[in-house]
């Protein structure tokens, strides 16, 4: 649906110049919500930025269905923008419109007959539960609503993407959540395809199927969000997992908290489950056949979008043998093992 290819953004020149985007390239699949996360000055907002061409690129190819939007004139670019929504961090409304002539300002833009932008718009303010709202000014709104007013008007031109730029940053948690739950119901019912950008793991985690982590202008790293989230390579996104991480450090965490009591003889070894055998007794069935004694050193359990993920640190202690073979069933079990220490 979307592809960056060797895209590059360098603002002012010569010796000002910065180079915000370095020959990124980037695949977004039809219907997927995707994540990109990364620190203050990655390139976030540049980047997704370029994808409506609201920002030029210096050098490379936007395609978005299909086209190349870096290779059209101003009305044939007028034109595609329309299938591309965006939503903002601090909701870019119109403060001296009501509700409904912000939703329905889009489509007032292109001549849409009255009767069509009524029932739209109507249409609209019921899927994102603001009806009753239809006559106040967003200074009237919650940080919430407002976002709802934000969504429902991207949403007015039936695009077939949406871009979204930190539209949670400026929300509370319980407000994040509940406009990242509108926004996976919006991608579910019309297979629209999200694109998001974030500095917050906890966004990922919710409503991504996958993610990229963008850093200095390019990406480090990508894949589904439940193995860059359980298996992470690159040093940034290691840092946004154990910063984000709800109560649960990883082992670089352990470092740092009080120094975990474990005996020189055990082995102090990191489980993760994932999906279904989360919540299924692998660990002690196979320590009654090794008969090895273990401690729980640290755990939690918790969700990517909804697939459930457990976490354990352990300490075993028992001869070598038994519990090498305690390894080695736990993997048989299809469980990650790593051994920390
Ligand atoms: N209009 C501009 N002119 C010059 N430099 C810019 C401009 N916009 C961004 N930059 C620079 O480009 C780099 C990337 O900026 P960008 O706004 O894309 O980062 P970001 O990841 O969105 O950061 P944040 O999380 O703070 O919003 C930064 O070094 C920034 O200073
Ligand atoms: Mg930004």
């Amino acid at each position: 649906m979307i592809e960056l290819k060797q895209l590059t953004k360098i603002y002012g020149s010569k010796k000002k110049a910065t180079t915000a985007l370095s020959e990124l390239n980037l695949t977004v699949n039809k219907g997927e919500i995707f994540g990109v996360i990364g620190h203050s000055g990655a390139g976030k907002s540049t980047l997704i930025r370029c994808i409506n061409l609201l920002e030029r690129p210096t050098r490379g190819e936007v395609w978005v269905g299909g086209v190349d939007l870096t290779k059209l004139n101003k009305r044939e670019l007028q034109q595609h923008r329309r299938k591309i929504g965006m939503i903002f961090q601090h909701f870019n409304l119109l403060s001296s419109a009501t509700v409904y002539d912000n939703v329905a300002f889009p489509l007032t833009l292109t001549g849409t007959p009255k009767a069509r932008i009524q029932s739209k718009v109507n249409e609209l303010l019921a899927l994102v539960g603001l009806e009753e709202h239809r006559d106040k000014h967003p200074a009237q709104l919650s940080g919430g609503q407002k976002q709802r007013v934000g969504i429902a008007r991207a949403l007015a031109s039936d695009p077939d993407v949406l871009l979204c730029d930190e539209a949670t940053s400026a929300l509370d948690p319980q407000t994040t959540d509940s406009i990242l739950k509108l926004l996976l119901d919006i991608n579910r019912k019309f297979n629209l395809t999200i694109l998001l950008i974030t500095h917050e793991m906890h966004v990922i985690q919710s409503i991504c199927d996958r993610v990229a982590v963008i850093h200095e202008g390019g990406i480090v790293e990508e894949g589904p969000v439940t193995e860059v989230f359980l298996k992470p390579q690159h040093f940034v996104t290691r840092e946004f997992i154990n910063r984000d991480a709800t109560g649960a450090a990883g082992e670089e965490g352990l470092k740092f908290a009080a120094p975990v009591p474990h005996p020189e003889w055990s082995k102090l070894v990191k489980i993760t489950f994932l999906g279904a055998k989360t919540y299924e007794s692998v660990l002690s069935q196979v320590v009654r056949e090794t008969e090895v004694n273990f401690a729980i050193l640290q755990g939690t359990i918790s969700t990517i979008k909804d697939v459930p993920y457990g976490k354990l640190t352990v300490s075993f202690e028992g001869d070598d043998e038994k519990v090498e073979r305690t390894l080695t069933l736990l993997r048989e079990r299809d469980l990650d093992v790593e051994v920390i220490g």
